[in-house]
């Protein structure tokens, strides 16, 4: 039985406290109690349940996706209230999302990115130097796009959960058959959060991620605080063991100073 949870996560947009309601297998319990008690012992407060996410253009930028590959189908796993999913159904494509945060109503995940939207902003004034203003050129521009992605999701949800395109779910276990994907993408979850979640938890998602899609994309590879992540190497050592190539590759986006690669993964 899954165990709820709710786990403290630190979001891109750093400094700025995330708290995501997860529900936990029991593989991520020890993970979850981990986190909990690195986050109790941080004085982080867990009063407050916060979803957000990137616009279709930015994942787009994110993994260089080409036409060719937004012709593909795509699973994204971890995206949240991110708005690629309602984008690329529209124009037509084939694309899941996998997130435990789509257990939530619409009206619940409304209420939390409202009730997060002005502490997300005065943070990212302060913190303003650790990310480059050239494609988003200031606080308040990255304030429209956010909410305008995440409106986007919003008003997709319901009926793409209806049609299956977000499911509730969670890595490193997904509901999915073997090599039911062409690519599988994970944004600002895996790596991300390197501090909170093992070396052995990355490798398990993406051997899960692997064996559900033919390709896997992650970005970027640094953690929160801008270092790069020490799980990258040990990910890449274990997938080659597995029989999988990887490769390191630059896209054509830098928002967070220093993230502009993403990792991916070919299924030997
Ligand atoms: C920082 S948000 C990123 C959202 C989106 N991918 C984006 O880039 O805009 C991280 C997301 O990971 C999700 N998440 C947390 N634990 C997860 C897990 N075990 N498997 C998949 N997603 C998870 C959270 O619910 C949240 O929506």
């Amino acid at each position: 039985m899954p165990v709820l949870i709710f786990l403290a996560v630190l979001d891109l947009e750093r400094n700025d406290l995330f708290l995501d309601r997860h529900y936990l297998s029991r593989d991520l319990l020890g993970e979850a109690v981990r986190l909990n008690m690195r986050c109790a012992k941080m004085g982080f407060s867990l009063d407050k349940i916060v979803p957000w996410g990137r616009s279709f253009e930015e994942y787009v930028a994110m993994f260089s996706l080409t036409e060719d590959d937004l012709a593909r189908s795509i699973l994204g796993c971890g995206d949240g209230p991110a708005g690629f999913n309602a984008e690329l159904a529209r124009q037509g494509g084939s694309v899941t999302s996998i997130d435990p945060l789509y257990a939530s109503s619409s009206s619940a995940i409304r209420r939390r990115i409202g009730a997060t939207y002005d502490t997300v902003m005065r943070q990212m004034r302060t913190n303003r130097d650790d990310y480059i203003w050239s494609s988003i050129g200031s606080v308040a521009e990255l304030g429209r796009i956010r909410m305008s992605a995440m409106h986007a999701f919003l008003a997709d949800y319901d009926g793409g959960k209806r049609e299956g395109r977000y499911i509730a779910g969670e890595l490193p276990c997904l509901p999915c058959a073997d090599k039911s994907f062409d690519i599988a993408l994970s944004s600002h979850f895996l790596f991300l959060y390197s501090a909170h979640l093992s070396a052995q938890f990355h490798v398990r998602a993406l051997v899960e991620m692997v064996r559900v899609a033919s390709e896997v994309r992650v970005f970027p590879l640094l953690c929160l605080d801008g270092t790069p992540s020490p799980h990258v190497g040990d990910a890449v050592a274990a997938l080659e063991e597995r029989g999988f190539q990887s490769e390191i590759i630059a896209v054509p986006y830098e928002f967070q100073r220093g993230a502009h690669e993403m990792l991916r993964i070919i299924a030997a």
